[in-house]
């Protein structure tokens, strides 16, 4: 029997991916990794860690882990290295892949909502504005969440990661560029505004689109419902309401009321879930199918 370990397993991400692993209907055996321990020869690991500790585990494991799936960032925009989302583009792994990138988040929301419409309309750009969970910064930032007088106590916050040199936000930079990868789209045009916000998990994003064609409200619905793990709601869906859902969900969808080639909607789904466990989860199932 094949041996997957979670590196990083006492995280949220890594917490939530122990439960992700029951839904895999292979037979696999899984082994758990914190910061202290030794890690043996394994068929397949996730690494749930941050990017530097991600960096140097790949490193130190590649000879001894035969695929190695990376939640951080630190390899996500390596032309070398798949950045995969098993609904999207699971063709980008290839028989001679060994690491593969789970992306961020945020991105991975909006994109679940570009991807079903790429048939029919020739996407050019969008504009989003998140509203992005307290679980999305990890297990300390949780933590400080429920501390009292912690800044993001009862509000929003405009800053997510670090503040580049150009004035945006390194999660503002992975919309733009993570955006661009995993769509094969490089010259879509990206608009992020990422804020922290006072919700403890699940992400939601207003999201704006503009393609060459106009839409056609109907068709987009059914685009999207046609797309796995991807619901169109006629009712308004709150974060609140749809944490430790798998789903990813849109609703408010509108036409521009001037250009016929813009719609604006909203969409809501779990960051610790298809925003990171259950993406990797997929990628696993999809390595025990067809590769290990
Ligand atoms: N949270 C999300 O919604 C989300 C979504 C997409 C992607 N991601 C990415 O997923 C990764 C994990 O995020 P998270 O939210 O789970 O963070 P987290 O709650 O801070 O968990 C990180 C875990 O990694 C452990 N760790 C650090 N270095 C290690 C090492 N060398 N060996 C084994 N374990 C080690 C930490 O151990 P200690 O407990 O000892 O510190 C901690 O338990 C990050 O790269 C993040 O950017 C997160």
């Amino acid at each position: 029997m094949k041996t997957v370990g979670i590196i990083g397993a006492n995280g949220l991400v890594g917490r939530t991916l122990q439960k992700e692993f029951e839904r895999i209907s292979i037979p696999f055996k899984t082994e758990l990794f914190g910061r202290q321990d030794d890690i043996p020869s394994l068929d397949a690991a996730v690494l749930c860690t941050d990017n530097a500790d991600s960096a140097r585990l790949c490193e130190e494991l590649k000879t001894r882990v035969g695929f190695l799936v990376d939640m951080s960032a630190h390899f996500r925009l390596d032309p070398a290295v798949p950045l995969v989302i098993p609904e999207i583009n699971p063709q980008a792994i290839t028989p001679h892949t060994r690491l593969i990138a789970s992306p961020n988040c945020t991105t991975t929301g909006l994109v679940m909502t570009m991807a079903p419409l790429l048939p029919k309309y020739r996407l050019k750009e969008v504009f989003f504005c998140s509203y992005q969970a307290i679980s999305g910064g990890g297990k300390k930032l949780l933590e400080e969440f429920h501390t009292s007088g912690s800044l993001y106590e009862n509000n929003c916050v405009p800053l997510i990661g670090s503040l580049q040199e150009n004035g945006y936000s390194s999660e503002e930079l992975k919309g733009i560029y993570e955006t661009r990868k995993i769509l094969s789209l490089p010259q879509v045009k990206v608009y992020p505004h990422t804020v922290r916000v006072a919700v403890e998990n699940a992400h939601s994003l207003g999201v704006t689109l503009k393609a060459e064609e106009p839409f056609i409200l109907e068709e987009v619905k059914s685009l999207w419902n046609a797309f796995p793990n991807l619901r169109y709601s006629e009712e308004i869906v709150t974060p609140k309401q749809i944490s430790g859902q798998h789903m990813t969900y849109a609703c408010r969808l509108r036409r521009d009321l001037e250009e016929a080639n813009i719609i604006h909607y909203f969409i809501a789904f779990d960051n610790l879930l298809k925003g990171a466990a259950m993406n990797a989860r997929q990628i696993i199932q999809l390595l025990l199918e067809k590769y290990l």
